[in-house]
């Protein structure tokens, strides 16, 4: 069964938004675990935007509660990592100024200080993912540094339309296709929402899709229990992708 990992950094970000002890972010994390969630997956940012560190600390006190941190590499955030050893961290790249995770991780051109995190961790006893372009040269390198996972990024499929759109599933299908030869762990993320789901259904060897704004933005009309569940319902279309 595909897995649905919720991102509920932006439980975080209305709170931050008027400094307000609510939403709570581990209430959330409740709902998302009982409405059938396979896990969350929270952001520590280094601007600290939204998740802090002390949400960390109690997300990961929170039993039956699988932690996904998505982090950048950042010797402050590191140092939460391994204090709070979540279930996996996924390595993302991140500037100041974005709005969201514009890109993937540059596995290819970053290789030594990458390998260094993703031993760093390991040892530590999480389990790698790295966040990445659908490109060949970048799931190789992911291979070599010896991460034992892949989230393959889908926000340009998941704004694109017509050739564009085919371009790029073919793209991710093959970056899954290789993956999954190279022995990794495939996972998927960025931008994905009801209406663009089926094109993401058609990437192979898929085990969880990290999915956050459009499950949060559902909530406002139907809650959170619900969003997640809609969104569940809609995952069980999958049928492995395309042969
Ligand atoms: N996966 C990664 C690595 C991300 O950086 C994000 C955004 O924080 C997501 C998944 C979730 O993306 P979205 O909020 O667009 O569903």
């Amino acid at each position: 069964m595909l897995k649905l990992g919720v991102n509920i950094d932006h439980v975080a970000t209305l709170r931050e938004l008027r400094g307000t002890p609510y939403p709570d972010v581990l209430a959330a994390a409740r709902v998302c675990r009982d409405a059938g969630a396979h896990g969350v997956t929270v952001h520590l940012r280094e601007d600290r935007r939204h998740i802090r560190d002390a949400d960390v600390r109690v997300l990961r006190a929170e039993p039956g509660l699988r932690l996904n941190l998505e982090m950048a590499i950042a010797p402050d955030v590191l140092a939460v990592a391994l204090e709070t050893c979540p279930d996996e961290a996924c390595l993302v790249p991140e500037r100041r100024q974005e709005r969201t995770t514009e890109g993937g991780l540059d596995v290819l051109a970053n290789e030594a200080a990458v390998g260094t995190w993703v031993r760093r961790l390991s040892d530590g006893g999480v389990r790698v993912s790295l966040f990445i372009e659908p490109d060949p040269r970048q799931v190789e390198a992911a291979a070599r540094v010896g991460a034992p996972c892949i989230e393959l990024h889908t926000g340009t499929l998941c704004t694109s339309t017509g050739a564009a759109a085919e371009r790029e599933l073919e793209r991710l299908v093959s970056a899954a296709r290789q993956a999954a030869r190279l022995g990794l762990q495939v996972n998927a993320g960025h931008g994905i929402n009801r209406g663009n789901l089926a094109a993401v259904l058609e990437i192979p060897h898929l085990d969880t899709l990290n999915i956050g704004h459009s499950i949060v933005c559902e909530a406002v009309f139907i809650g959170l229990d619900g969003a997640v569940r809609a969104m569940l319902t809609a995952m069980q279309a999958y049928r492995g992708g395309r042969p």
